[in-house]
């Protein structure tokens, strides 16, 4: 090897050496994004990954517009607004809540709905959906997209949707597909997850997108009317 050869691996070696505890962090946060299907900033999330979902929201927006013309809605895990702002148009007598965890998420779907006119139907709150910051039975229907498979306690979310929803009320949370979501490979992950929920059981449904790649499962969940 040369001597300049030998000068430049050192100062690479070195770097990695100072830098070593930074470039951990990093690359822990591109495994997580990677195994979560996420990317490191909801700028990149809304450019690169809802932009191209623009027709999976459409079919969703329609589904759920016209199981609720009206009443008032709640989307858990809502990003960065797109469906929110799809929906709220679609269902002109819906109003409508988005929760989300991230601050940054929250922040962009709020100026999403702004920027269309519809800040005051759709608004947006930070919020886990293990802990929802929302009143019981508040809610005609939840909707969700994507967003299960973040949930670090996904029972407990089950378990707020079912309180935040009025009795007779349903949710309808959409979700990657099996053989897409690692840790559901290989089972009825869903439907046992509804059935030790306070919703008794949910209905499980292969939703094919784009065209007919079985890329997403729809969980349909009822709250019991009052008797
Ligand atoms: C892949 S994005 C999907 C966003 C949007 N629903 C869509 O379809 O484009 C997942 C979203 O779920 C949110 N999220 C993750 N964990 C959450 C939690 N525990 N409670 C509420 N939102 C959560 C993330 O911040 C993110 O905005």
């Amino acid at each position: 090897m040369s001597r300049r050869s030998w000068v430049v691996l050192i100062a690479v070696l070195s770097a990695v050496a100072l830098y070593r505890d930074r470039l951990r962090t990093i690359l822990e946060q591109i495994y997580a994004n990677i195994r979560a299907f996420d990317l490191p900033s909801a700028g990149a999330y809304d450019a690169l990954v809802a932009s191209v979902l623009e027709g999976f929201y459409a079919r969703v927006a329609g589904e759920v517009a016209t199981a609720y013309p009206g009443g008032k809605l709640l989307e858990v895990g809502s990003g960065p607004g797109r469906l929110a702002v799809r929906l709220a148009r679609e269902a002109p007598g819906t109003t409508l809540t988005g929760v989300d965890i991230s601050d940054a998420m929250v922040e962009r779907a709020a100026r999403r709905a702004a920027g269309a006119g519809l800040s005051e139907r759709v608004r947006f709150e930070v919020g886990d959906v293990a802990a929802l910051p929302l009143a019981d039975g508040a809610f005609d229907g939840v909707v969700s997209t994507l967003s299960l498979h973040h949930w670090s306690d996904s029972a407990r979310g089950l378990a707020e949707i079912h309180r935040v929803l009025k009795p007779g009320g349903e949710a309808r949370i959409y979700d990657l597909a099996h053989w897409l979501w690692l840790p559901a490979r290989g089972g009825d992950h869903l439907a046992l997850l509804a059935a030790a929920s306070p919703f008794g059981e949910g209905e499980v449904e292969i939703v094919r997108w784009p065209g007919s790649v079985p890329a997403f499962v729809l969980l349909q969940l009822r709250r019991q009317p009052l008797l």
